[in-house]
Order: structure tokens, then sequence, then C-alpha cells
């Protein structure tokens, strides 16, 4: 889970043997996969994510989004295709907060510190940091059972945010919260993302919040998925609330449904 115990590259290959590649974060090239009871998810997907660009992934339930993410951690290895990923800090928020009941908020967050074997002093340092980037500075000593959805999700974003990751991969984070909870995390991430200029692909079934965070929505068709479409969304960072109601991103959102409603 999240960055922890996975195959460490240093430094991305080059694709073309130039060092032109350096700011890729990942780079998935024809990658198709088929579970081996004979389930195809995926079909010839290529997708390059850079360090400072934050790409949705929208698509039909069941087309292959976590299988795409998790073939990216390393989490599933794909049937072919190549992919090419800095694997020793990543960070990976999934829908539910995953937080560990019996540690307090700063322990959670600094799990992952603990398991790179930072120095206990370091480490409450980071997990103040990130807990402060969150807003949930006041809460570190509280048990998760008292922290509700969306802080629970805050938490579950800090401990990802300790050791500052180049590639973030997001699963439906936010899924489960009500709608001001969610437009209120979205802020929080559209502020990490531009403080952090990490490289992200956010999975997620809101075409709104697709729009909303992203520099690139990329739409994916029925299973086995392949990209139907790579949309550049070209609002400046940061991002307020307001651009809902601009013209612009109706407009970007429309194109969006149209392409899913074809999906
Ligand atoms: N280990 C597995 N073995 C066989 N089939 C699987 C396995 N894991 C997932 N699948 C199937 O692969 C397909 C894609 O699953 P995946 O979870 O990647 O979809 P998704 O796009 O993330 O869906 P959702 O939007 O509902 O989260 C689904 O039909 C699922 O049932
Ligand atoms: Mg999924």
């Amino acid at each position: 889970m999240g960055d922890v115990g996975l195959e460490v590259t240093e430094r991305a290959p080059t694709l073309s043997g130039t060092d032109d590649t350096a700011d890729h974060q990942l780079v998935v090239r024809s990658v198709s996969h088929t579970f081996p009871d004979g389930t195809a998810v995926l079909r010839d997907v290529s997708l390059t994510v850079d360090r400072g660009e934050f790409v949705a992934l929208i698509g039909p339930s069941g087309c292959g989004k976590s299988t795409l993410l998790k073939i990216a951690a390393g989490l599933e290895k794909q049937t072919s295709g190549e992919v090419i990923c800095h694997r020793d800090n990543i960070g990976f928020v999934f829908q539910d907060a995953t937080l560990l009941p019996f540690r307090t908020v700063q322990g959670n967050v600094e799990l992952f510190a603990e398991l790179h074997k930072v120095p206990k002093a370091k480490r409450k340092e980071m997990a103040r940091a990130a807990l402060e980037m969150v807003g949930l500075q006041r809460f570190e000593d509280k048990y998760p059972k008292a922290l509700s959805g969306g802080m629970k999700m805050r938490a579950s974003l800090a401990r990802s945010l300790v050791l500052h990751p180049h590639l973030f991969l997001f699963d439906e984070p936010f899924a489960s919260v009500d709608e001001i909870t969610r437009a209120r995390l979205n802020d929080e991430v559209i502020k990490l993302f531009t403080s952090e200029q990490f490289a992200a692909v956010f999975v997620t079934h809101s075409i709104s919040e697709a729009c909303f965070l992203s520099s690139r929505v990329v739409v994916m068709s029925q299973r086995p998925a392949r990209i139907l479409a790579d949309i550049e969304i070209p609002f400046p960072y940061p991002r307020h609330q307001d651009l809902h109601y601009e013209t612009a991103f109706v407009d970007k959102a429309r194109q969006v449904a149209q392409l899913l409603g074809e999906a």
C-alpha cells in the first residue's frame, strides 16, 4: 500500500536515449491486461504524466481504472506493454482513508516515514508539516474514530504527503464524502498540487471534479478500456470554486460528458 516496499528506480530510464524524459513521472506504453480468469480489462493504453501535470481518469464503472493505477504502482503486473515509473516514492490515496485505528493521527501520518526508517525526531517533524498542509495540526493526538469522514481523508492525504511524492495516484478518494466536504477537499488538493507540483493521476466518476482538478482529462471506454480522448483543461492554477460557473469550464465539462455518453 502507498509508497512502501515497491521496486526502487533511481531515475526513469529514458525512452529515446536522450534526457528529455526526465520529468516523466509515469510512462505507460501500449499496456494491455487480461486477468487469469480471462477478463480483458485494458487494451493498448498509453499515457504519459509529467511533474506538474494533473491527469483525471474517467470512464464507465468496471472499465479498468483501478487496475491501471495498480499496474502503475507495481501492485499488478500487466499482461503486455511497458510501464516506467519512479516507484521509490509514490503517494497512493484510496477511496477509504485506511487509517490504523490504534494509532493517533500523528502516528498514522508518520507511518510511511517510519517504514522508510526515518529517525523518530525527523519523522515527527515531517508529519507535523504534512498535517499543517491539510489543516489538521490541532488533531494530531486524536484517534481516527474521533474524526469526521472529511478529516479522515485529510489525514490519509497527509500520510501520503509526508515523503513529498513526485507521483500521486488517487483512486476515487472523495467518492464517499458529501458535496460540500468534497469541494473543500478539492480546494485542498489544488493547494497541495500548486505548492508541491507533483504528477497526479486522479480517478473519479465526477465530471465536474475531473475538470476542476486536472490539467488533462483522460476518458476511457467500456472494458476492455482504451483511451477515447485526452482533453486539455487549460485553466491556470490555483483554481477557485467559481471556475465551475464559467462558460469555458461548462464547455469542457460538456465535452467530457458527451464522450462518456458514447463510451
Ligand atoms: N483480480 C481480478 N480478477 C478478475 N477480474 C478482476 C480482478 N480485479 C478486477 N477485475 C475485473 O476487472 C474489471 C475492471 O476492474 P477495475 O476495478 O479496474 O474497474 P474500475 O474502472 O476501477 O471500476 P469502478 O469505477 O467501479 O471502480 C472489472 O470487471 C472487475 O470485475
Ligand atoms: Mg475503481
